[in-house]
């Protein structure tokens, strides 16, 4: 894509997304692409996390999520899901510091129990280091899926029935938001998917009842900061009702 040069006067005429979700597709394709192995398309993906997380600060987007590992990405061979743990720890790690830095909120959200305790000991500093932070809130979505996250608030809204905590007639629509692990974080205003796929992918299945969905050809390690602005660009076309008429 041709670089743009997006005056600062042109993006403060933007309505900036509050919430910015991402399905982080095509690293894979990418690597192929070059002849390299498919783990090369991750380790830059993972650059460009790093890179995305300043540049949606900058823009004044105050929440964004990247979806890093599904429920259902352990059905790849060992060695890519080794690499792509090895890349979330090392990158988990530098986040603590960086944070601390950028004022980043940090949070995980998936289902940790089943990593290992070496990247849990990493998960819980970041997230306790970095969760008075003021700036912009960045969730990273690990063993992560909209089913089974369901799945876990359910359990845990039972488990307070069943101790006589709550009846079956306070159950709502809030009380379920409130027991997923995205509890307190406002739901993604615009979801963007890199790769030319369109499909949710079991990301935020709850959370994007009324997302807009943002799809590009463009694969992950090359998306930048001018996809980004083009996304948001669209996303200021977009005429949400929320179900109702204007
Ligand atoms: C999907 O692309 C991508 C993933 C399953 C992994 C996403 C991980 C990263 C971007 C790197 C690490 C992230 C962090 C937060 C450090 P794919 O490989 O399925 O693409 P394909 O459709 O081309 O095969």
């Amino acid at each position: 894509m041709e670089k743009q040069d997006y005056s600062e006067e042109y993006l403060k005429t933007l309505n900036i997304p509050e919430h910015v979700a991402v399905i982080m597709d095509g690293n894979g394709r990418w690597a192929e692409a070059k002849g390299e192995p498919r783990t090369y398309g991750h380790t830059v993906g993972s650059e460009v996390v790093e890179e995305m997380v300043e540049i949606a600060s900058d823009l004044g987007i105050k929440f964004f999520t990247v979806y890093a590992f599904s429920t259902e990405n352990w059905k790849r061979s060992e060695g890519e899901v080794s690499v792509l743990f090895f890349l979330f720890s090392v990158y988990l790690k530098k986040l603590i510091d960086k944070s601390k830095k950028n004022n980043v909120r940090c949070r995980i959200i998936g289902d940790k129990t089943m990593l290992d305790d070496e990247l849990n000991a990493v998960i819980d500093e970041l997230e306790d280091s970095t969760k008075d932070n003021t700036g912009l809130t960045f969730l990273i979505a690990i063993n992560y899926g909209g089913r089974d996250e369901i799945t876990r608030a359910v359990k845990k809204v039972f488990g307070e029935v069943k101790k006589g905590d709550l009846s079956i007639d306070d159950i709502t629509e809030d009380v379920l938001t409130d027991h997923l692990d995205t509890k307190d974080i406002p739901d993604p205003d615009l979801l963007i998917r890199t790769g030319g796929e369109q499909r949710i992918s079991n990301f935020l299945l709850w959370q994007c009842a009324y997302s807009e969905f943002y799809y590009c050809d463009t694969c992950w390690p090359d998306f930048d900061r001018d996809e980004l602005i083009k996304a948001v660009e669209w996303y200021n076309k977009r005429d949400r009702r929320f179900g109702g008429v204007k």
